[in-house]
């Protein structure tokens, strides 16, 4: 063991693909955002007049995962703020993540904290948070920027309460101003919201378009020029990281993520330069983290057919399946879906590339359906690790 351990330390220790992996890791904003400038340019152009003391319109950015939208709003707010500083204005960005803070009460509360009031987990009602905002607030002439990102997971969670209440704050505001800017990847989002808060808060629209694969290949280069030492990949290896990325649907994201996790392959490998090779198994850890992250987010019942699936071993037919999932279902006390519910779901299984599906003919007993699992005993464990009860059937 310890030679092993002293080999593997000395193989990190040598390792010289990278020159700063920090630059690779896909919260670092870069300096350079190419393939960005007119969105940086529109955006600086938008929120500019903060910076004579005039409250800039509300700004709604959207745009597939991946394109940007979140590094740029960061970028262009960065450079707004220096440049208040100088010109000595006082402009406060607040950053939210609605994700993470995905209720009213929450977005309220970490508003709250970025003009520096700490307001407790729980306990206070929302209006109540709402009114302090506002009196903190406008205690001081001030100009907020709010970035609402991933906005719609706080609106699909809650409502759009809080947003209506913030596209009319300034109404209630004597002295500071609010600016939004709201973020969002899912292009479906406006359809949801109140017309009165779409219309508030697309005064402005952004559209963030995906990039084709020789943009990526620049943003990719651009990035590796840092982050990576000299002559430790092929120009191939950006190609084949950016066609890749483009393939799915323009996510410089997935980009970096390939050419980042292929730099690991090859220093764990003890290899000096990234090769195709290395950006092939890369693309196959991904795809293995995607599948694993599906299984874990999945409802218990598909969770349940899939270790029904894992325990029939080479496949079966799907009534086998149905009677081993009907079997495992009670015996956990629930009650099983319909027949028709379980065929709905092996087909979404397929289509996730979870499970393998194929109609087979059986000479004159006509045709059926075989189901068969097709992901790995181990990515299965990783999957269901969370929940002992289905871990604890998986077999050896
Ligand atoms: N033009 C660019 N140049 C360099 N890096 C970029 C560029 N566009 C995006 N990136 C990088 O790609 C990654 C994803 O970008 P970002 O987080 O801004 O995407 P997003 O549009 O906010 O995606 P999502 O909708 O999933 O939140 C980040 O690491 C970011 O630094
Ligand atoms: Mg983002």
């Amino acid at each position: 063991m310890t030679d092993q351990l002293d080999n593997l330390f000395s193989r990190v220790l040598s390792a010289k693909i990278f020159a700063n992996r920090e630059m690779m890791r896909p919260d670092y904003i870069p300096n350079d955002l190419p393939h960005r400038e007119d969105q940086i340019l529109r955006l600086a152009e938008i929120l500019a007049p903060s910076l004579k003391g005039s409250r800039p319109s509300n700004v709604f950015i959207y745009g597939v995962p991946g394109t940007g939208k979140t590094a740029v709003t960061k970028y262009v707010l960065k450079k707004i703020e220096d440049e208040g500083r100088k010109v000595g204005i006082s402009l406060e960005v607040a950053y939210i993540n609605c994700k993470h803070d995905d209720t009213n009460y929450r977005v309220l509360a970490d508003l709250c904290e970025s003009v520096g009031e700490r307001i407790p987990f729980t306990g206070l009602s929302t209006s109540e948070v709402f009114r302090r905002f506002v009196n903190l607030v406008d205690s001081s002439e001030r100009m907020i920027f709010a970035i609402l990102d991933e906005v719609d997971a706080l609106v699909k969670k809650t409502g759009d309460k809080a947003l209506y209440d913030l596209t009319r704050i300034n109404q209630r505001l004597s002295r500071t101003r609010i600016s939004i800017v709201g973020i969002t990847n899912d292009l479906k989002f406006m359809e949801y919201l109140d017309p009165r808060v779409r219309s508030s808060l697309g005064e402005e629209e952004l559209v963030f378009p995906p990039y084709d694969a020789s943009e990526l290949e620049d943003i990719l280069s651009r990035r590796a020029s840092f982050a990576f030492n000299r002559n430790t990949f092929e120009a191939s290896v950006i190609k084949l990281c950016a066609a890749l990325a483009a393939k799915e649907h323009g996510d410089a994201r997935r980009a970096l993520d390939l050419l980042r996790i292929s730099g690991e392959i090859a220093e764990r490998n003890g290899n000096n330069k990234v090769m195709e090779e290395h950006v092939r198994m890369a693309q196959k850890e991904i795809e293995k983290d995607r599948v694993v992250e599906v299984i874990r987010t999945m409802p218990l019942h598909s969770k349940i057919l899939i270790l029904s699936l894992h325990l029939l071993g080479k496949g079966g037919s799907t009534g086998e399946l149905y009677d081993l999932y009907c079997t495992l279902v009670k015996n956990m006390c629930l009650e099983p879906l319909t027949q028709r519910r379980v065929s709905d779901l092996i087909n979404e299984l397929d289509m996730l590339g979870i499970a393998n599906a194929k109609v087979v003919s059986k000479g004159r007993y006509g045709r059926t359906k075989v189901v068969s699992l097709s992901i790995s005993t181990k990515n299965l464990k990783e999957a269901l690790q969370e929940d002992q009860r289905l871990g604890a059937l998986i077999k050896k």
